[in-house]
């Protein structure tokens, strides 16, 4: 074994790997030094190809002079931080002085710089780690970094860059989240001459998240504000009935820098238990201000993540004021109760009935035989299992375990009448039904029974005579985010094909004229910022036919009532007709278990009679 000391290209090349990842890695850390050296303005100009070549960034600040700006690319070389102790409590964004070299090492850059009393500014062209050119140069001052033909010197990385639509959408994260950090500060950004956002400086927090993630999400946003000694927590939220498809409106930031944390996350998600549902999001905009020494920035190679000194304060603190304003509702004083009731009409167990004996089945997973498998929902699928094949008796597939997992969704499709043949037993909490059969006893979400039969009719409809409209009698019109609006307008063929006629009204406006008639009650609104966002994730990954599905399945959720609501008998029984007529082989993208079930043979166990 022969063993080298790599050259300094080859170092400086692997190095580079670790803090640019993608074009937005150079925007972040251009945009980043441009905030360090004090700027009051800052513009992001890319390109629109997979390389957003020329990435620019240009700011008013500081400056360097000939002899910095020569430092700057060096390995290493930062003016952030000098000694020890300067590293426990740092106050820039950048503090490693390894952001500039690492892009020079892998693309073109060309930097023009000058400080606000110097006459003259300087040029300097640096490609894959070798000076170029230097100069004296009349330039405005502060400082404008170009770069050009990122990886080219490192085709390995070159061959992972993603489609332009790809990169660009991350560029457009990274800009998002820094222009939320600094509400003071100047934000522009361009994208192949176009102007694509602009936020000029405000001292309101709604104000600059209405700029960067459009007034329709804006307004709907609550103000919280709490104190702990050092730690200071701020921020904005959205009532928890306005949710979104992915988290990506949960941002977190300490001290100023956009940060991820799986905990902050886990925390927020479980004060929104209970009221916002399982598979969606709600917007929060969370702002700690703590003591610089008590938050290490010095743990991520793209300084993405933090380390909190006291992780358990920051944890209580951030769950104490969500809680207390879940709670008090300054959106809305009327409290509301939910209570089991039973089903109006024949054989119903009364209210108290069904709240005895019914979650005393949920509360706990039925113990598992040594050969069924327990699904994560703690369910057995050996139970459903047997269910299924006594719904499908003249079914001759044999059953396969796995198709049968209440996660995967797929159960063979039960003959005609047989849902409808339950025997229905009332309503818990007005959120499943209560049925029984010959010999097990049956739970069905209703909410997520009825989103996969509207599912299954719009799905039909799209395959066979297309969806009808049905006109909206006043046209709506809607506010997106300037991504969401994008996505939209590159879809719009697409999404005429499902029913909803839009129209773009210039900027980020749509007016939604018509809606699926299948689903004419749905709020068009929320329908459209919804498929917006479904588009917008979705199109990175997948498959058009996927993508097809899943329009289907989220304009499904809005043809049913979120959460509890009370249901007539003769409605319960039209639903359970209604399922009859589904095919649940067929998987639905947002499968959520439909039902649940216990043999008799199980509960026998359960209390010991066998
Ligand atoms: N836009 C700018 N205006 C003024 N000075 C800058 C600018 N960009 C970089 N510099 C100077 O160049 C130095 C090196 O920048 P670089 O981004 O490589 O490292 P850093 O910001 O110190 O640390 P990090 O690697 O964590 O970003 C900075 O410390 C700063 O002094
Ligand atoms: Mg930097």
């Amino acid at each position: 074994m022969k063993i080298n000391v790599l050259p300094k290209h080859l170092v400086d090349k692997i190095a580079a790997g670790e803090v640019v990842e993608r074009p937005a890695s150079v925007v972040k850390e251009l945009m980043e030094n441009a905030l360090d050296a004090l700027s009051r303005r800052v513009v992001v100009k890319v390109g629109s190809d997979k390389g957003a070549e020329p990435i620019e960034v240009i700011d008013d600040g500081e400056g360097m002079s000939r002899q910095e700006v020569l430092l700057a690319i060096q390995r290493h070389a930062t003016s952030k931080i000098s000694v020890d102790s300067d590293l426990c409590a740092i106050r820039t964004l950048g503090f490693r002085g390894e952001a500039l070299p690492s892009i020079a090492a892998v693309a073109e850059m060309k930097i023009e710089t000058r400080q606000p009393e110097a006459p003259l500014g300087v040029r300097l062209v640096v490609e894959a780690g070798v000076v170029k050119s230097v100069e004296e140069s009349g330039v405005p001052k502060g400082t404008r970094v170009q770069v050009r033909r990122l990886f080219f010197a490192t085709p390995a990385r070159l061959k992972f860059l993603r489609s332009a639509t790809t990169e660009w959408g991350h560029i457009q994260q990274v800009f998002e989240r820094i222009a939320l950090s600094r509400r003071d500060v100047h934000f522009q950004l361009w994208r192949s001459g176009r102007q694509w956002l602009n936020a000029p400086p405000t001292g309101d927090l709604g104000q600059r998240i209405g700029q960067i993630m459009g007034w329709g999400l804006a307004e709907h946003l609550y103000p919280f504000e709490a104190d702990a000694g050092e730690v200071r927590l701020y921020g904005m939220m959205t009532r928890p009935d306005y949710h979104g498809v992915t988290g990506r409106n949960i941002l977190f930031f300490v001290n100023g820098r956009p940060v991820r944390d799986s905990s902050i996350q886990k925390t927020l998600r479980s004060c929104y238990q209970g009221y916002v549902p399982k598979d969606r999001f709600p917007a929060v905009f969370l702002f700690f201000e703590l003591p610089f020494d008590q938050v290490d920035v010095n743990v991520h190679p793209a300084k993405l993540e933090v380390r909190f000194a006291n992780p358990h304060r920051i944890g209580s603190l951030l769950s104490e004021t969500m809680r207390r304003i879940l709670k008090d509702a300054p959106w809305d004083r009327r409290a509301i109760r939910y209570v089991a009731s039973p089903l109006q009409g024949d054989s119903v167990l009364s209210a108290r009935e069904v709240r005895e004996t019914v979650p005393a089945f949920s509360a706990q997973s039925t113990p598992a035989s040594p050969e069924s498998e327990t699904t994560s929902s703690g369910y057995s699928s050996n139970a459903e299992e047997k269910l299924i094949k006594d719904f499908n008796k003249i079914s001759q597939r044999a059953v396969d375990k796995e198709e049968f997992g209440l996660e995967k969704h797929t159960l063979t499709s039960p003959p005609p009448g047989r849902f409808a043949d339950l025997h229905v037993l009332g309503q818990l909490h007005d959120e499943f039904i209560v049925c029984a059969s010959a010999d097990h006893l049956v739970l069905i979400d209703q909410h997520a029974a009825h989103e996969r039969v509207a599912f299954e009719r719009l799905r039909r409809a799209f395959s066979t005579s297309g969806i009808a409209q049905q006109a909206l009698l006043i046209p709506s019109s809607i506010e997106l985010s300037r991504r969401d609006a994008e996505v939209l307008q590159r879809y719009l063929p697409e999404i005429r094909s499902f029913g909803l006629d839009i129209e773009h009204y210039g900027h980020n406006t749509f007016v939604v004229k018509s809606v699926p008639a299948l689903i004419s009650h749905a709020d068009p609104v929320s329908l459209l910022k919804d498929v917006a966002e479904e588009l917008a994730e979705g199109e990175r990954s997948r498959r058009v036919e996927e993508l097809r599905d899943r329009v289907c399945a989220r304009m499904a959720c809005h043809s049913v009532v979120r959460g509890k609501r009370r249901m007539a008998s003769e409605e319960v029984r039209a639903l359970l007709e209604e399922m009859d007529k589904v095919d649940f082989t067929l998987s639905c993208p947002h499968g959520r278990p439909v039902l649940a079930a216990w043999s008799l043979a199980e509960i026998r166990k359960r209390f010991h009679r066998t």
